[in-house]
């Protein structure tokens, strides 16, 4: 079994409680539709381009606090996120990428 080091900087991790056996505050908004909305962000900035992969997750674990954000390798947890979270989110990976710290 191939171990490679992930090609991207920025692996972002949308939770869309598709698996959440408790569906509280995670299903409360609409997450699938927000992480198209982050993912259509990300892939507009061509300094992200092969960067940054925004991907579904079932559940990470956290559902009370949801809906739920991780980036990874970085290790940052946003909760409770709503669509009009987005751009912060976008900014925050555009700093990671960067080299930067991301903004408070
Ligand atoms: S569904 Fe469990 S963390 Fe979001």
């Amino acid at each position: 079994m191939p171990c490679q080091v992930s090609p991207y900087v920025c692996h972002v991790f949308v939770c869309t409680h598709d698996k959440c056996s408790e569906r509280k505050a995670c299903a409360t908004t609409d997450p699938a539709k927000f992480r198209e909305q982050l993912k259509a962000l990300v892939q507009q900035n061509p300094a992200l381009q092969g960067k940054v992969r925004v991907s579904v997750a079932g559940c990470l674990g956290v559902c009370a606090q949801g809906p739920n954000v991780m980036i990874y390798p970085q290790g940052l947890w946003f909760s409770g996120v709503t669509p009009a979270d987005a751009p912060h989110l976008l900014v925050t990976i555009e700093a990671l990428v960067a080299g930067r710290e991301p903004p408070a």
